[in-house]
């Protein structure tokens, strides 16, 4: 497979350390695969500790001049880099869909995705703001200041390439922090193209920093982050596995954490709500990148008077999904990202049909022209709490139903889960939306709506799903640290 941009400056493949390009010190490359087949078509540096070090070096030396920069300046550099990614999009969406396999109208919409946080937060740079408050004793002055934390590392996954990332540097700089990034070992060649974007619209030597690592040479790149006290946050989206192995090592160093981690999202359809937008919302946020996200619903509870309306109409829908080569435009879903993550899929359903689930569309591999790591898009019936993929995400195009009758009993069941990231659930009763909208256990709701992230909005979950908020205010707030100031005699 050949990548062909228009702006073949894009494609880069060596790290970014204190605004050089430069090979990984043990020269080893990581090839970069086609998700559909497996083959290699690109390679980028393999990393270890030593360049992990080095982009220490490089992020804290650039520390102190960058956090002291007028923060409008520092919004400007960062609305040029946003300038850019727009110019780009065409290239970055090709980049993402080649790598991940996400079909290329996803692609676009994962660029302005990404986008809108970068100008969300070079918005927000300029609005940091603490407060001066009222003293109990005279003569003193009590103030309140937001500094930036410092180093941050950023370690991001391969299902969104470009605003994962985005999302975690955009804030990152906009508070005056620095910056080691490493994109998941699957994806790292958008990474890298925002990473040279960024460079080109004037961000400072060492500001940001990125290296690319394999599976096998992660760890020894993140333990020399986690190891080095100059790292003074770690952002992460992944699993919850890695997720506490972050929060564990890092305690040493008493770094502070951002942790967006694994979901086991319900989406709920009661017997008051409007069936068709049910349909159109699951088939949004379920199908959405061939179901591999942290927020897509991985368990359907449908009520009991709606459930035959419901399903017949979803099938319809899901089994009308186009399955093609990412590339391809008209494809709706794409292939998985690995030979393992179809796999896995394929257990969920076989386990489910065994213990009683039934297929009512899909439910299969497929075998495009383009390579053998599809799924068909499918609907389960059935589905009960003991099969698997009733307690682990799936991260496929497959929605299992399960059938419920009050309540009370669908939300003890959304809740009996060690995860809380996001939730979705469908009424037109006004209390009932309040009632379960509050005793839903997750970070997220979407009430009547199955897209829910924006630039806006804090991202992120409760329970083993995580901590710390990506997007809106809050956002910022996690990459910086609150000062006292008390200043006496005045009087
Ligand atoms: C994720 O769930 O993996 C991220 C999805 C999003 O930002 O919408």
């Amino acid at each position: 497979m050949a990548l062909s941009l228009a702006d073949a400056a894009l494609l880069r493949s060596q790290n970014l350390i204190d605004h050089q390009w430069r090979d990984a010190g043990l020269g080893r490359r990581l090839p970069v695969t086609d998700p559909a087949t497996g083959e290699t078509f690109a390679s980028v540096a393999d990393s270890d500790a030593g360049d992990a070090r080095l982009a220490v070096d490089a992020a804290a030396a650039a520390f102190l001049a960058w956090s002291r920069r007028p923060a409008r300046e520092r919004a400007q550099l960062i609305k040029r880099w946003h300038a850019l990614i727009l110019a780009h999009q065409d290239d970055l969406a090709r980049i993402i869909s080649t790598e991940q396999g996400k079909p290329m109208h996803e692609a676009r919409g994962e660029v302005l995705y990404g986008a809108s946080y970068v100008e969300w937060f070079a918005e927000e740079a300029t609005r940091i703001c603490g407060d001066i408050v009222a003293e109990a004793v005279p003569g003193r002055k009590l103030l309140v200041l937001k500094e930036p934390v410092g180093v941050v590392a950023a370690i991001t996954p391969w299902n969104f390439p470009l605003a994962m990332i985005a999302r975690k540097i955009a804030p990152a700089l906009a508070a005056g922090c620095t910056v080691v990034a490493k994109p998941a070992e699957d994806t790292p060649l958008t990474a890298l193209a925002l990473a040279w974007l960024a460079q080109q619209a004037g961000i400072p030597a060492g500001v940001l920093n990125m290296v690319t690592a394999s599976r096998e040479h992660t760890p020894g790149v993140v333990d020399a982050w986690l190891a080095d006290s100059r790292v003074r946050k770690i952002t992460f989206t992944g699993s919850t596995p890695v997720g506490k192995h972050l929060a564990r090592e890092s305690a040493a160093t008493l770094k502070k954490l951002s942790l967006e981690l694994g979901g086991n999202a319900p989406f709920i359809v009661f017997d008051d709500a409007d069936l068709d937008a049910a349909v159109d919302g699951l088939v949004a946020s379920k199908f959405r990148n061939g179901g591999q996200t942290c927020v897509c619903p991985n368990r359907v509870y449908v009520h009991d008077a709606v459930h035959d309306a419901f399903v017949g109409r979803l099938a319809q829908r899901v089994g009308a999904l186009h399955v093609g080569p990412a590339t391809e435009e008209g494809a709706q879903i794409g292939p998985m990202i690995n030979a393992r993550a179809v796999d896995k899929i394929a257990r969920h359903v076989e386990d489910a049909v065994a213990r009683g689930a039934r297929v009512v569309t899909g439910g299969k591999r497929v075998r495009t022209a383009d390579g053998p790591h599809y799924y068909a898009p499918t609907v389960l019936v059935d589905a009960t709490p003991a099969m698997e993929l009733s307690c682990e995400e799936t991260f496929g195009p497959v929605a299992p139903i399960f059938r419920f009758r009050d309540e009370a009993e669908v939300i003890r069941d959304a809740n009996d889960t060690p995860f809380g990231l996001a939730a979705y659930f469908y009424s037109n009763d006004i209390r009932r939306i309040w009632r379960v909208a509050q005793a839903l256990e997750t970070g997220m709701v979407g009430i009547n709506e199955g897209a829910i992230a924006a630039e806006a909005a804090p991202f992120g979950g409760v329970k083993e799903s995580g901590y710390g908020r990506e997007g809106s205010r809050h956002g910022l707030d996690d990459y910086m640290h609150t000062k006292y100031l008390c200043q006496g005699q005045l009087g």
